[in-house]
């Protein structure tokens, strides 16, 4: 198994070129090759890794999908989506025609064992032209609904054990893992039947993002922040994944599953895992995700009586955004979406972790759809200086912030005299921009996630523990938004989500930051 140190070494070069080796030759085969995923991240990813050598010089992939598609057919949608969706700096018409040429289709339905014998022929016949060694990895970019059955086929058809004593079978399964912990346990349960855990790679693309990563190297490759981390320095910490869009065409997905399972249970827990964790003692998958998951075990369960009081859930209503005054569609008009959609697209929550390090510390997280800025940002808000020796100016708190996205970076607040005769302070800030310091180009998170599975590093990976865990937090809150009716829209599109969500800090004398 390769270690993700020598990854972290190479994240601070400009990514046009990676000095990773090379992954082992392989085929990929992707299930749900005709959707959304897959066109718009997991082809343009794949593209921009063979274009960065990271792919072996011998690979393959085939799409596998309900639609009939020939070869052809399917090469040409991967040129058209590696021209639409990928790093502009990896564009290459003869590269990206080279890499259609690794492409190819198998149309099945997932019931039927036909098309799984369909798919070992063709899997058996490009590993013998290309000599890819049997070494195999599964993506499952489908409907959550139809994973259980896509394994048990793979299962039946003798693909999810390894062909030969030197060749390694893995199987990456997207995000929604179950949509709630009685339905994860089960999946875990189908999984564990027909792969083996070291085979599973449960994905979380906020994961592969380079500045996600980047919080673990800014708090353990530095010897200056860890020791302010904590209680003692900390007064509160606040996470935000805000979104501009709506739910766009995704509504028959997102009526089942609202911000809570699709946000929350995944994303924001796992920022929440990475700001709070203790040093783990290697950057390795064990190491990394037993601290993850010690994180999640102390976070304080919700109950009925704390739901009420800590979280805020929220829909938006018809509204506008600042830099466009037409008028956006509320979510119950949106196409495919209930009238009387109870579905939230907005929630935060109040999270208290009971440890030693974070005892007394809330952190404040949110996340919505229809917000006016995208941002995705952690801020961590130090405690007041104890004594204030600059009488009549009011200071603010020191603020550590961690834009994760869009304007990749890091800033630091603190408080500066301003020049002149009197001691007259200002708030400025320090700040670390990606782009500036390295440039464009960055790596898709997918492209990052792929080459790790490629490579058998599980480190960004969930283990089955970890979802369940995660799971295990949000179920209540499911239940309870199950059984009380909200009162729907709250918030128009375009707005910063309710005021009672503003009014979970207020109470505790604080304020969201203005990401
Ligand atoms: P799509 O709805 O586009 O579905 C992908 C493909 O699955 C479709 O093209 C369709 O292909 C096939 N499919 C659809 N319904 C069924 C069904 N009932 N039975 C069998 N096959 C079906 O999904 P996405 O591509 O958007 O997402 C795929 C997975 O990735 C989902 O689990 C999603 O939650 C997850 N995901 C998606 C993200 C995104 O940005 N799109 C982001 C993060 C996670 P065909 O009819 O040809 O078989
Ligand atoms: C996905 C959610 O997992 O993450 C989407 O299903 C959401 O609803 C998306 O829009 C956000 O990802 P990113 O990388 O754009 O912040």
């Amino acid at each position: 198994m390769t270690s993700r140190k020598h990854d972290v070494a190479n994240a601070v070069e400009p990514a046009k070129k990676s000095s990773i080796s090379p992954a082992d030759p392989c085929t990929i085969v992707i299930f749900g090759a005709s959707g959304d995923l897959s066109r718009r991240k997991l082809v343009p990813a794949l593209y921009g890794l063979a274009a960065q050598n990271c792919l072996a010089r011998r690979f393959a992939i085939i799409g596998f999908a309900r639609t009939p598609m020939t070869d052809e057919a399917f090469q040409q949608s991967a040129v058209d989506s590696v021209k639409k969706f990928a790093d502009a700096s990896t564009a290459n018409e003869g590269q990206c025609k080279e890499f259609a040429h690794a492409l190819a289709y198998v149309a099945g339905e997932y019931h039927h064992p036909e098309a799984f014998e369909k798919l070992k022929s063709r899997l058996e016949e490009l590993d013998r032209a290309h000599k890819l060694n049997g070494n195999r990895l599964f993506y499952l970019a489908t409907p959550p609904e139809v994973y259980p059955l896509i394994i048990e086929q793979l299962h039946k058809a003798g693909l999810a054990k390894h062909p030969n004593g030197k060749s390694w079978v893995r199987i990456v399964i997207e995000k929604p893992y179950g949509r709630d912990l009685a339905s994860a346990q089960k999946l875990n349960q189908i999984v564990v039947k027909s792969f083996d855990e070291p085979q599973v790679y449960r994905i979380d693309h906020y994961l592969g993002k380079d500045t996600v990563q980047n919080l673990l190297v800014l708090r353990f490759g530095n010897g200056i922040f860890e020791p302010l981390w904590n209680r003692n320095y900390v007064d509160h910490v606040q996470i935000t994944a805000a979104e501009t869009l709506g739910v766009e065409q995704r509504a028959a997905f997102y009526e089942t599953a609202g911000a809570t399972r699709d946000m929350i249970q995944s994303h924001v827990l796992q920022l929440t895992s990475l700001v709070a964790m203790e040093p783990p003692a290697a950057f390795d998958a064990t190491a990394v995700r037993n601290e993850k998951i010690k994180i999640l075990q102390s976070i304080r369960p919700f109950t009925e009586e704390s739901i009420k009081s800590d979280i805020v859930r929220g829909q938006y209503g018809p509204g506008s955004t600042p830099g466009n005054t037409s008028l956006l569609t509320g979510y119950r008009k949106e196409p495919g979406v209930k009238p009387n959609s109870t579905t939230e697209t907005y929630v935060a929550a109040k999270v208290q972790i009971d440890n030693w390090r974070w005892a007394g510390v809330p952190f404040y997280v949110r996340t919505g759809k229809r917000l006016p800025n995208r941002v995705t940002e952690i801020a961590i808000q130090f405690r007041r200086a104890p004594h204030l020796v600059f009488r009549g100016q009011n200071l603010s708190t020191n603020t550590l912030a961690l834009n994760i996205q869009p304007d990749e970076g890091i800033s630091i607040s603190f408080h500066a005299k301003l020049p002149g005769q009197e001691m007259k302070l200002k708030t400025v800030t320090m700040d670390f921009s990606y782009q500036k310091e390295f440039g464009g180009g960055e790596r898709s998170a997918y492209a990052t996630l792929i080459n790790d599975c490629m490579r058998g590093d599980a480190t960004l990976f969930d283990r089955a523990d970890g979802v369940e865990a995660a799971w295990a937090l949000v179920n209540p809150i499911l239940e309870s938004f199950e059984a009380h009716k909200p009162r729907f829209p709250n918030y128009a599109a375009g707005t910063w989500g309710p005021h009672e969500a503003d009014k979970l800090l207020e109470r505790d004398d604080r304020h969201w930051r203005k990401p």
